[in-house]
């Protein structure tokens, strides 16, 4: 067995193929549509939703904790349910900045639009606390250098600003799945079960990134690429053609 530290500091190491591909696609979508208002209406009526999504599956994770739950973590991940729920009211703010038009979530709010945070429902349907550190160490690391990505290229001083302040909250996020991570990957059994669920996970969030930051359809052959050096093969069919 690896020491906790180590293993976890690997762990991470080995996200930052699945990172790296992600920010190519939020560089590549601001180049390609950057300028094209409709373009960016659709991209923040997801962002939008999503942020709202996680505010409420966290909420329900949070009231569901296990009673002896560390309550630093309680603490934490309640913290983060007001996070998201700023998220969510930033984002709409972006919206009503590009539209000049109050945002009307009754309009936007489409159950497929869920992406990321339909994610943590599957996982959270796994009743698995692996499963969920893990979701909550890669999927936020995953969004936070993402919205790090865009408070850079995004071209418009009021959403940047606003997405830099993102970013550097779902950076705090993952640092919480990896506290959890801390007390759970103690034992040969728990890292092996943790590299198990890494391999499952890496390829969800692949589909995420093709999703909801590229065509829906496929998956750009230089991020192919980096995909490909890094993790193999996709073990199942994905939701776009690779
Ligand atoms: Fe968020
Ligand atoms: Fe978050």
């Amino acid at each position: 067995m690896k020491p906790t530290k180590q293993f976890l500091d690997e762990l991470w190491e080995s996200f930052m193929p699945l990172y790296e591909v992600a920010e190519i696609q939020t560089r590549r979508f601001f180049n390609n549509h950057g300028q094209d208002k409709e373009m960016l209406r659709q991209f923040f009526n997801i962002r939008v939703c999503n942020e709202r999504w996680n505010m409420v599956e966290l909420a329900q994770k949070v009231a569901n904790l296990p009673i002896d739950t560390d309550p630093e973590v309680v603490r934490l991940l309640a913290k983060q349910v007001y996070d998201e729920a700023e998220h969510f009211r930033l984002v709409s703010e972006i919206l009503e900045h590009l539209t000049g038009e109050k945002t009307d979530m009754n309009k936007i709010y489409h159950p497929n639009q869920k992406m990321g945070a339909g994610l943590l429902g599957k996982y959270e349907a796994q009743d698995n606390p692996i499963a969920l550190s893990l979701y909550q160490f890669m999927a936020e690391g995953r969004a936070s250098h993402i919205w790090h990505t865009m408070s850079k290229v995004a071209n418009d001083e009021f959403i940047q600003t606003r997405y830099a302040r993102i970013a550097r909250d779902e950076k705090f996020h993952s640092k919480i799945g990896r506290l959890m991570l801390e007390k759970i990957c103690v034992t040969e059994e728990a890292q092996q079960q943790t590299l198990e669920m890494v391999g499952e996970m890496i390829w969800d969030l692949v589909e995420i990134s093709c999703v909801s930051l590229g065509d829906f359809k496929t998956i750009p052959d230089d991020a192919k690429q980096i995909i490909r050096d890094a993790y193999g093969e996709p073990p199942r069919q994905l939701r776009v053609e690779f």
